[in-house]
């Protein structure tokens, strides 16, 4: 059987055939991504949760940043590393660098501190959902996707809503195929007005926020400097904006395409915070996990992946192996979808999975009571992805609302 070397053009738009395809031929293939860069991908599920614990993997960007460059086809443009103060957050390191910066924030984020948000979750959903009006045909992206995790995520970091549609542009910049230049100018303008951000909560007194309290922790006896804290905030606002958007985005469309399982649904709503994981395994909101390379070689089900490669895992291929579920393509809101891998696996597992979770029950138990009988206002063959081979989220799904 001959390898698919190169992705087509199009993998965004229809990315399961082509893992469907690598998934039979083996569990890792070398192959060239989109704009040319040469990656080994791994797109079987139990192999994929090797990758993304092996200890001869690493994360390390300082070390292996370059491996961008020496993998690219020579006529590419390569990414410059984007600002060095965006960089050093914990999804960049390895340990002992990863276990300092994720334990500041862990408290944060358990399920219990999280749980105390679902009220403010709940009343931001509601005024939203107030706006829209039957018989509407609205981007629901834009009209409540996008809107509940950034308002969200802002007031955790105590940035104020009116500069979200900034945040938006350069995030979608910074994530998608950008020019380098479109890519540099979005992360310079990121990179000033979080400086700007963290300076001025550093200099005001210590309030009750979560961002506040870790500018001025020091309890521990650690502290974030102004570069961790601006990769901090960084990292949170991205994740924030990018992910949990086409979460709802991803369910809201699979469910009308499957109007048996909207029905379900609809008939029992306290089926809707535990259905999250099945649309996450189904159509995650990131397809190729983040920049891993190999510092040695690693041995996966029978294939060696040299050291020194880039190697990426398809979250969402793995989630769709038919070996380790069955009738992987079909939405079954009453599965048990349980070990899923689309918040990651392993020390780098997601930090902001339970509010992701919640946003998602609160949002999609509000949208079915108001507007059970929404539908879908265009093809499904029209819709089109985000030209970005982390990123598996639509860029726009129109719905007329009933
Ligand atoms: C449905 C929504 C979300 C999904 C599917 C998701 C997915 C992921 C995945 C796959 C990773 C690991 C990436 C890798 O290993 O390459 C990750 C890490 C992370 N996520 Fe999320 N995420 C979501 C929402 C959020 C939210 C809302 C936040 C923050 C408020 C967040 C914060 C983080 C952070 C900080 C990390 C890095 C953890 C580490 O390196 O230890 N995520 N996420």
């Amino acid at each position: 059987m001959t390898t698919l070397t190169q992705l087509p053009d199009d993998y965004v738009q229809n990315p399961h055939d082509v893992h469907d395809m690598l998934r039979a031929e083996g569990p890792v293939q070398e192959v060239h991504m989109p704009r040319g860069l040469k990656v080994w991908l791994v797109t079987r599920y139990d192999e994929a949760k090797i990758a993304l614990t092996a200890p001869q993997v690493s994360k390390n960007i300082a070390e292996g940043g370059h491996l961008m460059a020496v993998h690219s086809p020579p006529s590419a443009e390569v990414r410059r590393e984007i600002e060095p103060t965006l960089a050093v957050h914990m999804l960049n390191m390895d340990p002992p660098h990863h276990t300092r910066l994720r334990k500041l924030v862990t408290k944060a984020f358990t399920a219990r501190r999280i749980e105390l948000m679902r009220p403010r979750v709940q009343e931001i959903a509601a005024e939203l959902i107030a706006k829209l009006n039957d018989g509407d045909e609205v981007d629901l992206l834009e009209a409540f996707a996008f809107p509940l995790p950034i308002t969200v995520i802002c007031e955790l970091l105590g940035i104020p809503i009116d500069n979200r549609d900034d945040f938006r542009e350069w995030s979608n910049q910074l994530l998608s195929f950008g020019t380098p230049e479109q890519v540099q100018a979005a992360a310079s303008a990121m990179a000033g007005f979080l400086y700007q951000h963290v300076t001025t909560i550093a200099e005001a007194e210590p309030n009750d926020t979560f961002f506040s309290a870790l500018v001025h922790a020091d309890d521990s006896g650690d502290r974030l400097n102004t570069e961790e804290l601006i990769s901090m905030a960084f990292l949170l606002l991205v994740a924030g904006h990018e992910t949990t958007v086409n979460l709802i985005g991803n369910a809201v469309l699979s469910l009308l395409r499957n109007p048996d399982q909207l029905q379900i649904l609809k008939d029992r709503p306290e089926l809707i915070a535990g259905s999250a994981e099945e649309f996450l395994r189904l159509e995650g909101p990131i397809n190729v996990a983040t920049f891993r390379y190999t510092r040695e070689d690693l041995e996966l089900g029978g294939v060696t992946v040299p050291a020194g490669e880039i190697l990426m895992v398809s979250l969402v291929a793995a989630n769709r192996d038919p070996e380790k579920y069955a009738d992987a393509d079909q939405l079954d809101v009453t599965r048990s979808a349980q070990g899923h891998l689309a918040f990651g696996h392993g020390i780098h597992f997601c930090l902001g999975a339970p509010l992701a979770r919640l946003e998602f029950d609160v949002a999609l138990t509000q949208l079915l009571a108001r507007f059970p009988n929404l539908t879908l206002a265009a093809e499904p063959e029209t819709l089109v992805w985000r030209d970005s081979t982390l990123i598996r989220g639509l860029h726009t799904l129109p719905v007329r609302l009933a």
